[in-house]
C-alpha cells in the first residue's frame, strides 16, 4: 500500500489556534504513517501549487502562536467553477489522498466543491466569530473573547475615571457571540447584536437615564460590528443623555495574540479527528463540537444547518445588566 499523502491549508480570516490545528494535523498524519504537505495562502496557494512537505519539526513551537504559519487568503479564482476544477486537477496530479481545510463557512463551501470534483476533504472550524451552524465552538473564539474582555476592562478604568460612557465595538458582522460573551464577562450595561432587533431609545437611552437617576455615572455598551455604527451610537448617547461618550473599535487586535488553553486543546482534538477521518476514508466531512464532544458531519448537512443564537443567554445578559 502506498503511503497516504494528505495536505493542510488555512483559509479565510485567520484565528488564534489555527497553528495548533495545523500542528495536530501534521503530527497525527505522521503518527499514522502518512506524508503530510502544507499549502501556503489557502486556496490561492493551492491554485499556484505553493505546496511543501512538512515534517515533525515544521510545526515545532507554533502551538501557542496566533496567526497561521501557512498564511491565509480569500481566493477570487477559486470561487469560480474553473478555479475549483483547476484545484482538483492539481490535487489529483499530486496524488493527494485528502485535504484538511481549516477555516469558516466560506472555506467549507470550497471544500464541498472540491469533494464534488472527487477530492476527499475534511473541514475544521477556525474563525474567531463562532458563527458556524454545525458546531458549538470554533477555534479562535476563546482567545478572541479573552482579548476583548481584557481590552474592555482597560477601557472601563478610564471610563470610570471620567464618568463617561464607552461604546466598545467587537468583531462579528453577522454573529453576536463575541459581543454577548464579552458583555457578560465585563458586566456591560447593554449589548447590541445583529441577531436581536433592539429599540435604541428604549433599550439604551431610557435605561441610561433611569440608571443616572439612581446615581450611575459610567457605562459600558458592547456592540457587535454588525449591529450598528459604534461612533454614531456614541454620538447619540452623548446628545441624548448628557454623558460624554467615546467609541472604541477593538478591530483586528481580536484576531491575534497568544492562543488560550481552550483553543489549543480544541485545535488539538479537532485536528486529530480530521486526520483520523482521512485515515478511515470517511471523507467529505466537517469536524464539529456538539454537547461538548468532538463529532463530525457530512459536509452538505453541516452547510445546510441554521445557526441558532442563544437567546436565553442574551436575556440573561440583559437581566444581569440592570
Ligand atoms: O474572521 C472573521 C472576522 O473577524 C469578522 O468578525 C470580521 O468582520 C472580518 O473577519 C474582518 O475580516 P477581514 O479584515 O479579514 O476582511
Amino acid at each position: 500500500m502506498p503511503r497516504k499523502r494528505i495536505a493542510v491549508l488555512t483559509s479565510g480570516g485567520d484565528s488564534p489556534g489555527m497553528n495548533a490545528a495545523v500542528r495536530a494535523v501534521v503530527r497525527t498524519g505522521i503518527y499514522f504513517g502518512m506524508d503530510v504537505y502544507g499549502i501556503n495562502r489557502g486556496y490561492t496557494g493551492l491554485l499556484e501549487e505553493d505546496i511543501f512537505k512538512m515534517s515533525l519539526r515544521s510545526v515545532s513551537s507554533i502551538i501557542g502562536r496566533g496567526g497561521t504559519m501557512l498564511h491565509s487568503s480569500r481566493s477570487a479564482e477559486f470561487s469560480t467553477p474553473e478555479g475549483v476544477k483547476k484545484a482538483a486537477a492539481i490535487c489529483k496530479a499530486r496524488n493527494l489522498h485528502g485535504l484538511v481545510i481549516i477555516g469558516g463557512d466560506g472555506s467549507f463551501r470550497g471544500a464541498r466543491d472540491l469533494v464534488a470534483q472527487g477530492v476527499p476533504c475534511i473541514g475544521i472550524p477556525g474563525t474567531i466569530d463562532n458563527d458556524i451552524a454545525c458546531t458549538e465552538y470554533t477555534i479562535g473564539f476563546d482567545t478572541a473573547i479573552n482579548t476583548a474582555v481584557e481590552m474592555t476592562d482597560r477601557i472601563r478604568d478610564t471610563t470610570e475615571s471620567h464618568d463617561r460612557c464607552s461604546v466598545v465595538e467587537v468583531m462579528g458582522r453577522k454573529c453576536g457571540d463575541i459581543a454577548l460573551h464579552t458583555a457578560i464577562a465585563v458586566g456591560a450595561f447593554a449589548v447590541l447584536v445583529p441577531e436581536v432587533p433592539f429599540d435604541f431609545q428604549k433599550d439604551v437611552i431610557e435605561r441610561m437615564l433611569e440608571a443616572k437617576k439612581s446615581g450611575k455615572k459610567h457605562f459600558i455598551i458592547v456592540v457587535a460590528e454588525g449591529a450598528g455604527d459604534s461612533n454614531k451610537i456614541a454620538e447619540a448617547i452623548e446628545q441624548e443623555t448628557g454623558f460624554e461618550a467615546r467609541a472604541t473599535i477593538l478591530g483586528h487586535v481580536q484576531r491575534g495574540g497568544t492562543t488560550t488553553q481552550r483553543d489549543r486543546v480544541m485545535a488539538g482534538l479537532m485536528g486529530y479527528r480530521a486526520v483520523l477521518l482521512l485515515k478511515n476514508d470517511e471523507v467529505g466531512r466537517v469536524v464539529a463540537v456538539r454537547n461538548g464532544n468532538v463529532v463530525d458531519y457530512e459536509i452538505d448537512e453541516a452547510l445546510s444547518m441554521k445557526r441558532v443564537f442563544d437567546l436565553d443567554m442574551y436575556k440573561t445578559a440583559c437581566r444581569l445588566s440592570i
